[in-house]
């Protein structure tokens, strides 16, 4: 009989060299180290393989190479060592450094940033429509001042994100010369145009979704935390359903909304968000901007933070300021301290929920502490009651129908710009008030106002 041969049914993987800077003058959330070893996990969740990572301190960035130039020499001969096909920078770089850098290092090896690698694994996640067209649209938009007459850096131009492991950020063509460089430059521009009044088309029916939701009155809440603490372990825990679970940075990219049960009878929506990282590009942050409004209309924020990684604080700190970036930082918050079955020593877990404020040990993974977590969450939407004087105007009767449905009014009085409500109402609505607070009525409506046949005011008999 014939032997039979057997191919590889992966391509090999490409080798990357790692690159970390650290400008003095610019402070970042992690260390220079640690932060290089999240790109390292960052470049085998892209399906890389790092061969070597070199780093550099230094005052500013140099203008042309971001390294100094005796640094390019090193990089050239460690690349040459390693045959790393592929430099990725921890720091963005600017399409004339990139570009500086891949003629210096030889056009073989191609130079990228975080920004792209990030782009890379959320092009191999997206899985709904409006997130494969929100990292399409930003893939483009970084592409697009960095084409150059030696690729055309097309190669997902029409693949609607699903990018395959191991090429990064879609660079894998090289182009024939400057004329197909400008049809390139065309394309990509019409694409952009293209991508914009689709995701124009799918936002207008999600805001419609979301207007329903509302109106349905099930309070949201929004998982929220680090790449990989356990948010999607915890929703399908939580909820008892299947949500994607993988140990990769990035494997939630897209929002899942669930129904989860509380002990008091209640019932409310849960849904997982994106990871978030430090230094998440700005683009990126435009790009999920859509997404990420999602979570500042939840009426309560569960904070994953996988209190086992030894960045744990750091972690929280920068989901903490991207919350703020976001203007969803006024919204009622339990932080959920997870994988405490992990810890060592489990006494640990209570020393360290004191550290922060709100918080519960859980473990999502064993179900740990979910009790209290549920006790949390009621007391958190149901129980808990602010005390609130707002001045509404008569226009948005819906927040005044509100107050009275779900609140319990101490004093109203009509004004001339709206009603001025004092009273409690659960935490969980606060957030729908901003901008109304007012600590006294504004002008009071006079009897004139109130009277409808003005003529009657100077009639004496009256
Ligand atoms: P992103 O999609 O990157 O945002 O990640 P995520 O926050 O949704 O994390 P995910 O639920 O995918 O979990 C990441 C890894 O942590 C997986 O390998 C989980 O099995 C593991 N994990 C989650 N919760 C726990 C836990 O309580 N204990 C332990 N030991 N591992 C956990």
């Amino acid at each position: 009989m014939a032997s039979k041969t057997t191919f590889p049914t992966h391509p090999p993987r490409e080798r990357v060299f790692l690159v970390g800077v650290e400008i003095r003058s610019e402070p970042t959330e992690l260390s220079l180290e640690d932060s290089l070893e999240e790109l390292a996990r960052l470049a085998e969740t892209a399906g890389l393989e790092v061969v070597g990572v070199t780093s550099q301190r230094l005052e500013a960035a140099n203008p042309v190479t971001y390294i100094g130039s005796g640094k390019v020499e090193e990089l050239f001969s460690l690349v040459e060592e390693t045959l790393a096909d592929v430099v990725i920078f921890d720091n963005e770089l600017n399409p004339r450094h990139q570009r500086e850098l891949e003629k210096r290092l030889g056009l073989h090896v191609r130079v990228l940033d975080r920004t792209a690698l990030i782009l890379d694994i959320f092009a191999q996640h997206a899985s709904t429509r409006e997130g494969i067209l929100q990292v399409e649209l930003a893939q483009n938009e970084y592409r697009l001042p960095r084409l150059t007459r030696a690729w055309t850096h097309l190669e997902r131009q029409t693949g609607g994100g699903g990018g395959s492991a191991g090429s990064v950020g879609g660079v894998g063509l090289r182009g024939p010369g400057e004329t197909q460089l400008e049809v390139d430059r065309r394309l990509i521009r019409k694409r952009i145009s293209i991508l914009k009044e689709e995701l124009e088309k799918v936002r207008a029916h999600r805001q419609r979704y979301r207007q329903q939701r509302k109106r349905s009155r099930i309070p949201l809440i929004s998982l929220v935390g680090y790449t990989n603490a356990g948010k999607s372990t915890l929703l399908n825990h939580l909820t008892r359903s299947e949500v994607y679970v993988a140990d990769q940075l990035f494997a939630t990219l897209d929002p899942t909304t669930r129904r989860v049960e509380l002990p008091g009878g209640y019932n409310a929506l849960v849904t997982d968000t994106v990871g978030f990282i430090q230094k998440l590009p700005t683009q990126l942050v435009a790009a999920f901007q859509a997404t990420l409004e999602e979570i500042a209309e939840a009426d309560l924020l569960i904070h994953v933070v996988d209190i086992t990684h030894p960045n744990a604080q750091a972690q929280a700190h920068s989901v903490a300021e991207t919350l703020k970036e976001i203007h969803a930082d006024h919204i009622p918050t339990i932080i959920a301290l997870n994988k405490i079955d992990g810890l060592s020593d489990p006494s640990l877990a209570a020393e360290i929920v004191g550290e922060f404020p709100n918080a519960v040990a859980i473990s999502a993974l064993t179900g740990s502490g979910f009790d209290d977590l549920k006790e949390m969450i009621e007391s958190e939407l149901f129980e808990n009651y602010t005390h609130l004087s707002v001045e509404i105007p008569y226009t948005e009767g819906q927040l005044i129908s509100l107050f009275h449905e779900q609140g319990q009014v101490e004093y109203i009085e009509h004004t001339r710009k709206g009603v001025f409500l004092q009273g409690l109402i659960p935490g969980r609505l606060v957030a729908r008030y901003n901008g109304f607070q007012a600590s006294a009525p504004t002008e009071k409506l006079s009897d004139a106002d109130l009277i409808d046949n003005p003529e009657s005011d100077n009639d004496p008999e009256n």
